[in-house]
């Protein structure tokens, strides 16, 4: 008797083949992708909704055409971060084994966006936290190495006052949460809607924006952190010591052009820029969330087929914390 073994070799994956609105983005099936030797074939199960994927979609600004494709994507599934379970290994792969569960960042590959999904061994990847679910893992990254990058640039120590507007948002949460495990009293400013949510993360105090305007309240701070570029750097800059730093990860050009200027003309420290992926960021989230220092916020979970329609909440601007996907 003939023994027939029947490989599946397709996948679904959310594509979207122009820029435009959420209604872009359809789930269809694609060839699965194979490992190659220096790889990892992960079966996706969770991913999620970032700010950069909504940027992509668009094409907003124009100039990611000039990266990404000029009248069209070149890249065609998005999501760039993931939690999941390694299916396949190439052969020369060390680190990772067949069944071990795995969360991380694609870094500009993207891709997440689909049942699997292949990464060299030495990516932003770590073994997932035991603690946490994949929706929970897959929404770490994205905030959380934001959040990472910035605070240790600006070398936040035990004690200092550290101002996080935004903290109600997926770098926001993150950034909370960070600079209270590295001892900082913190104060979070956000809408009314979200004071429970930045307190029970650990906020020492919280402002509400809505009511009270942090640059006209006398207080002074050695770090302010902008996580979604809600500040004028000029008024914020007051509410600063005389050596403290400024963090705008959401900075575009002119506050670059500010920040620089302040920066080289005072004692105050302006920081903007992109932030780079690494695999010891990804292990040391792991570690804080395994010591259940840091808790990953979710404010929704949609499946799959359902991502145009987390597009098009997230594209609102007021999500609190994460919006996953479960793939
Ligand atoms: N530098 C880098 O390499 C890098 C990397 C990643 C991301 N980023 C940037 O980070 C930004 C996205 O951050 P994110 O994903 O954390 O944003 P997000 O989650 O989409 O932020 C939404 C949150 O911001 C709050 N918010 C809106 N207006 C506010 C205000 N005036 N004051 C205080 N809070 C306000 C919203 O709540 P309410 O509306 O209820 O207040 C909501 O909870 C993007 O601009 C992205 O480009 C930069």
């Amino acid at each position: 008797m003939k023994l027939t073994i029947k490989i599946n070799s397709k996948m679904k994956a959310a594509v979207y083949t122009v820029y435009g609105a959420p209604e872009v983005l359809q789930v269809k099936e694609l060839e699965k992708p194979m490992p190659k030797n220096n790889e990892i074939l992960v079966r996706i199960k969770a991913t999620a909704v970032n700010s950069g994927d909504l940027r992509l979609r668009k094409a907003d600004p124009f100039a990611v055409r000039f990266i990404f494709g000029l009248t069209k994507p070149r890249i065609n599934v998005l999501g760039s971060v993931f939690s999941g379970e390694v299916e396949s290994i190439g052969d020369d792969v060390k680190k990772f084994k067949v069944g071990d569960l795995v969360f991380g960042h694609t870094d500009m590959s993207f891709g997440a966006y689909a049942e699997y999904k292949c990464l060299p061994e030495d990516a932003s990847i770590a073994l997932k936290p035991a603690n946490v679910s994949h929706s929970e893992a897959a929404v770490i990254p994205f905030g959380g190495v934001t959040a990472l990058h910035f605070i240790k640039k600006a070398m936040i120590q035990p004690g200092q006052k550290v101002l996080v507007v935004g903290a109600s948002g997926a770098v926001g949460t993150a950034a909370v949460q960070l600079a209270k495990s590295f001892g900082a009293d913190v104060t979070g400013v956000c809408s009314t809607a979200n004071i429970a949510l930045v307190k029970s993360i650990g906020a020492n105090k919280v402002i509400d924006y809505t009511k009270e305007d942090f640059t006209q309240n006398g207080e002074t701070y050695d770090v302010i952190f902008d996580t979604v570029k809600a500040i004028s750097v000029s008024r914020s800059i007051n509410s600063l010591h005389k050596n403290g730093v400024m963090i705008l990860s959401a900075a575009g050009m002119s506050e670059m052009i500010q920040g620089s200027w302040i920066s080289m003309t005072s004692n105050k420290k302006v920081i903007t820029g992109v932030i780079s992926h690494k695999e010891a960021d990804i292990i040391f989230l792991k570690e804080l969330i395994e010591k259940d220092k840091f808790k990953p916020v979710i404010e929704r979970t949609y499946p799959l087929e359902q991502i145009a329609e987390a597009h098009a909440h997230v594209e609102k601007g007021h999500k609190k914390g994460n919006v996953a996907i479960e793939v």
